[in-house]
Formats: structure tokens, sequence, C-alpha cells
């Protein structure tokens, strides 16, 4: 993607307390698209919008970021070349990944898209936009099927991508791809701790699950319990709908993230190590299982003050830390960690479709960059680790480079390190390592918990 490029939306800026026209959507969209080529992400475009344009604009760009490989084929075969103005190329990227998606809404797409291009660069391609879509609707069904026998335009995603796909999962490739072209869930965690403690909330949320998932229904909203604590909601939506998160009854937390806190096996009194912790998602869940003394480091201040934010909300504390986990000198004090959760950075390969931005923007040299610094993170802690103590290295990437054949280099390098189950109930299969993929569910994430002899 790295084109040079200049961001100059125009938006065509609606009354405040309106919904924005389509066109001023449109456009909106386009800008956070145009910041992808550019080589940013689209929420530095989309923070800055109003939450109606924000919210319409999101949806909007993030599909056709999801779609960006399938648009770049079409719009090849419409434009003679490429247009030189990045918004406007934009704007027909937004413009056919909607058209295809729903065709219902030709007519109105095609005039809005126009109305939109009237505003970028002086009006001057507001034909060229006019001519491209319809000549997409004219040529649809020949142009969809000669996608569909191109596999980035198909599967939508970087051709590199779908190699290392297949070659690291060969019967499930396809599922994996598909869904990492889906809207993914948004899934609850209830706080076990919060229930029935004293605090300030509604009365009816005070005492049991029951309570509060009668709330979620007077609030009209649907759940489905995926077990006692995560809560499956039908519609995702923004939290301050939810009952009970502002007083820190639950959050919102992936379900396969949710698997970290438990295979971590963590008692009260234990010295605890989050080694890679913002935003704390993880960090607030094992602080909600037992008492322990938590330590969270992150190498980013800023997103460790994210982490504050959501201890705080919750009613929980850690002991927070800026830190690199992989130069151990600028942070430990030398006491012994008997549990450490290593959540490393990593491509997020497994939650693509939460930025769909990523796929573009990463090469294949990056898995190699990541795998060495996930190296250099994971020696580094096991020095910090106490005899007998647990190590839980967790991605949320599907690439095998940074799970399993990590973990296998990393046995290789450490004889003093076992491998342990990584069973999360009874009844479930246990095996040495937890590869979740990405479902309808949860996430794709992998897990291996490492123990010191
Ligand atoms: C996958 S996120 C962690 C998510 C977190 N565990 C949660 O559940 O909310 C990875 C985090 O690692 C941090 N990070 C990256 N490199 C690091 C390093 N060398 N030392 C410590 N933290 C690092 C990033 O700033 C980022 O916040």
């Amino acid at each position: 993607m790295n084109q040079s490029s200049h961001i100059s939306p125009s938006p065509i800026v609606p009354p405040t307390g309106l919904n924005p026209p389509l066109a001023a959507t449109l456009t909106a969209a386009a800008a956070a698209v145009t910041a992808v080529i550019a080589g940013s992400t689209p929420d530095s475009v989309l923070q800055g919008l109003a939450p109606k344009l924000r919210a319409g604009a999101m949806d909007l760009s993030y599909t056709a970021l999801r779609d960006y490989g399938r648009g770049d084929f079409l719009l090849a075969r419409l434009t003679a070349k490429r247009l030189p103005d990045v918004l406007v190329h934009s704007l027909l990227l937004v413009a056919i990944s909607r058209l295809e998606r729903r065709p219902e809404e030709a007519h109105t797409v095609v005039n809005q898209a126009t109305d939109a291009a009237k505003e970028m660069s002086n009006g001057r391609y507001k034909g060229v936009v006019n001519g491209v879509l319809r000549n997409f609707l004219r040529q649809r069904d020949e142009l969809l099927a000669a996608a569909d026998k191109d596999a980035v335009a198909f599967s939508r995603h970087p051709a590199w991508w779908i190699n290392r796909i297949r070659v690291d999962h060969p019967a499930s490739w396809k599922e994996i791809l598909a869904a990492g072209n889906s809207h993914p869930p948004m899934c609850l965690r209830l706080s076990r701790r919060r229930l029935g403690a004293p605090r300030s909330g509604p009365p009816a949320m005070q005492s049991t699950s029951t309570n509060w998932q009668d709330s979620l229904a007077q609030a009209e909203i649907e759940v489905r319990a995926l077990n006692e604590e995560a809560f499956l909601l039908t519609r995702p939506m923004p939290v301050e709908r939810i009952p009970g998160f502002a007083e820190g009854l639950c959050s919102v937390q992936d379900f396969g993230a949710q698997a970290a806190a438990h295979l971590l096996d963590v008692r009260g009194g234990m010295t605890v190590l989050d080694a890679c912790a913002a935003p704390g998602g993880k960090a607030a869940h094992l602080l909600e299982l037992a008492d322990i003394k938590l330590t969270a480091l992150d190498i980013d201040a800023r997103r460790l003050a994210r982490v504050q934010s959501n201890l705080e909300r919750l009613g929980l504390s850690a002991t927070l830390k800026v830190g690199n986990a992989a130069n151990i000198d600028s942070w430990w004090d030398g006491q012994p960690f008997e549990r450490i959760l290593a959540d490393v950075p990593c491509t997020a390969s497994g939650v693509v479709r939460r930025h769909p931005d990523a796929k573009w923007l990463r090469r294949e040299t990056d898995l190699r960059k990541f795998a060495k610094q996930q190296a250099e993170i994971i020696d580094a802690l096991w020095q910090t680790l106490a005899r007998g103590g647990k190590m839980l290295y967790c991605t949320c990437s599907v690439f095998d480079q940074e799970n399993a054949a990590q973990i296998s280099s990393f046995m290789l390098r450490h004889a003093d390190a076992e491998r342990l189950p990584t069973q999360l109930h009874k009844s479930t299969q246990s095996d040495i390592e937890l590869k979740l993929l990405p479902t309808a569910e949860h996430d794709g994430f992998y897990y291996a918990l490492l123990q010191k002899r």
C-alpha cells in the first residue's frame, strides 16, 4: 500500500444531531481508506469524526478494507489507469464494496458517491466516478465472476498471507480466510468477583448472574451464554448501552482471550507478571479469578494508562510498570514471579477481521521480525520465572512461525523448560498447545504453557 498521498477529505459536514447524508459518510470512509493506503490506520481519521458520522464511516471503510484486494481487482478492470487522486480512488473502493454487498442500494450509492466526488479535486472526477460505478453495475456479473477466479480478489487477503495459511493449516485454510472477512463477534466477560460485592450500581445487578442477565433482557439485549462468565452478544453494540458495564460488572473480551487467565492457573497470594499487559483485558481477568499480586508491564506508557482506567472501572489494582519485557534490567527487581503471562506482540493474524487494514499493511518479512522479537521477550522473561513457576505464551496469530515453531525453538534453547497440558476444562481434550482458529464464537489464539523445572 504505502503510496504517497494527500488526505484532503473536504467532508460534506452534516448539521449536528442529524444523520449524516450518505455522501458525507462515503467521503469520511474514503479518507479512512486513504489513510491506510498512506501506511496509517483508519482510526487516525475516524477518531476525529462526530459519533454518528464515525459509526457509518467505520462500517463502510472497514468493509471496504476487508474487500480491498477485491476492490483493487475490480477497479483495475474498470479504469484504464489508476486515478492520480488517492481520495477519489478510495471513494471508488468504498462505493464498489457497498454496491457489491448492497445491490438494492445501487441507485442511492451511485448518486451519493457522485455527490461526494464533487467535493474532491474541485469536482474534476465527478464524471469519472459516476461512469465507473455505472459501468460496474452494467458489467457486474462478468466482473464478479472474474474476481471469483482470482485468489486475492476471491479470498480478500494478500497472496503471501493466503500461501502461509494454506501451508500452516492444510485442512482448514479456507475457513480461516473466510473467518478473516467476517464481522467479529462481541463477547462479554461477567466479573464473578463483582457479583454480590457491595457496589454503587443498580440493585437489580448486585447479586447474581441471573439478575444481570435479566437486566440485559430488560434492555432488549440478547446474549448467548458460552459458559458461566462468557456471554456472546447477538448484535454488537456500544458498551455504554450494556447494563453494568460502567459499574464494572462486565468487560468486553473475546471468548478466545478469556482462555488465558484460566490456563495460567493462578491461586491466591501468587506473584504474577503480565508482561505485555495493555490494554489490560487479561490482567483484569487474572485479578478477577484470584487474589494475586499482579505486576502489569507494557512498553507503551500511553497504552499502559488504559490498563489503569480499565482496572479502576472494575475496582481492581495492580503494580503498573512501563518497560521492555526483553530488557529485564530496566524494570525487574530480582524477585521471581510464580506465574507469567507473555501475551506477546504479533501479526494479529487471528484477529484480522477486527483490524482489516492489518492484512494490507503487513509484509511477509514482518513475520520474521515479530518472531525474533517474541523470542527475545520470552527468553528474557524466563529468567524472571521462579523454579516450578509457569509461563503462558500467547499470541492472537494463526501463523505457525509465531506459534508452534516459536515454542519448539524455545524448548531447544531452554533445557529447564517443560511443556504442560493446556486443558481448559476437565471435559475438554488435553494437549500441549491450544490452537484456537477464528470462528463465529471467538478469534484466533495460540497458547502454550511452560514450566520451569
Ligand atoms: C497483544 S497486546 C497485549 C494485550 C493484553 N495482554 C490484553 O489482554 O489486553 C501486546 C502488548 O505488548 C506490548 N509490547 C510490545 N512490545 C513489548 C515489549 N518489548 N515489552 C513489553 N510490552 C511490549 C504492546 O504495547 C501491547 O500493548
